[in-house]
C-alpha cells in the first residue's frame, strides 16, 4: 500500500490556520462544524494525492483529447461514530462518487475495550480504497479496533485520517497497523490523565454537535 508506516502531517498554512479557529474554545459550534467541513476538504486534498487516474476520451469545445479522471467510485469513506462524520461532509463534497460505511465502538466500563454497536460498510470493498476518518487519534484504541475490522471485509487499500493526534495515538495505531498510513494536520504534545489530546481542541463529538 502507498505510503503505508508513515504519519503525514499536513502542516499548509490554510489547513493550520482553520485548525487554530477549531482549537479556540470560543469557537461556536456552527464555526466549528464548518471549519471542520473546510479542513476536510483540504485533507481530501492531500490523501488523494496518489491516487491512481485513468484516461477518458472527452471532447474539449477546441479539440478531443484523452482526460485523466479518478476513479471515484471505488473510494469507501469510513466513520468512526460520530465524530467521524464531521469529516464526512466536507470529504464528500470534493469526493461526491465515494461510497461511505459507518463503524461505531463504544468503550465497556469493565474491560476498557472497545465493543462495536455498529457496523455497516458498502458491498464490494475488495475492490474499493477505504480512507478511514476520525477527527481525533488521542488513545488509538478505537481506530485500532475499526480498522481491524475493515481490514476483514478485505479493501483495496486503507488510509486512517484524523485532524489531531499525539505521539501516544501513533504509537498504539502503528504497534498494531504498521501497514496503515495515516493522515493528520497536527501531532500535539501529549495525553492527559483523561485521554484528552494537549493542547487539543476538547471532545470533537461535543463540539461538532453541540452536546456540551
Ligand atoms: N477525543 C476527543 O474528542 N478529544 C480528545 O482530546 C481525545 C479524544
Amino acid at each position: 500500500m502507498a505510503g503505508a508506516g508513515t504519519v503525514h502531517v499536513i502542516d499548509h498554512p490554510l489547513v493550520q490556520h482553520k485548525l487554530s479557529l477549531m482549537r479556540n474554545r470560543e469557537t461556536s459550534t456552527s464555526t466549528f462544524r464548518n471549519l471542520l467541513s473546510e479542513i476536510s476538504m483540504l485533507l481530501a486534498y492531500e490523501v488523494c494525492r496518489d491516487f491512481p487516474t485513468t484516461k477518458i476520451a472527452i471532447e474539449t469545445p477546441v479539440a478531443p483529447m484523452m482526460a485523466p479522471v479518478l476513479d471515484g467510485k471505488k473510494i469507501c469513506l469510513i466513520s468512526i461514530l460520530r465524530a467521524g462524520n464531521g469529516i464526512l461532509d466536507g470529504m464528500l463534497k470534493i469526493l461526491p462518487s465515494a461510497r461511505v460505511g459507518h463503524i461505531g465502538l463504544y468503550r465497556d466500563p469493565k474491560t476498557l475495550l472497545p465493543v462495536e454497536y455498529f457496523y455497516k460498510v458498502p458491498d464490494g470493498m475488495g475492490d474499493r480504497d477505504a480512507i478511514v476518518v476520525d477527527p481525533m487519534l488521542a488513545t488509538g484504541n478505537s481506530a485500532v479496533a475499526a480498522i481491524a475490522r475493515i481490514k476483514e471485509s478485505a479493501p483495496r487499500s486503507i488510509k486512517f485520517v484524523c485532524l489531531l493526534t499525539c505521539p501516544e495515538g501513533i504509537a498504539v495505531f502503528q504497534a498494531a497497523h504498521p501497514d496503515i498510513p495515516i493522515y493528520t494536520a497536527a501531532i500535539d504534545e501529549r495525553l492527559n490523565e483523561k485521554s484528552y489530546i494537549v493542547p487539543g481542541l476538547g471532545d470533537a463529538g461535543d463540539r461538532l454537535f453541540g452536546t456540551k
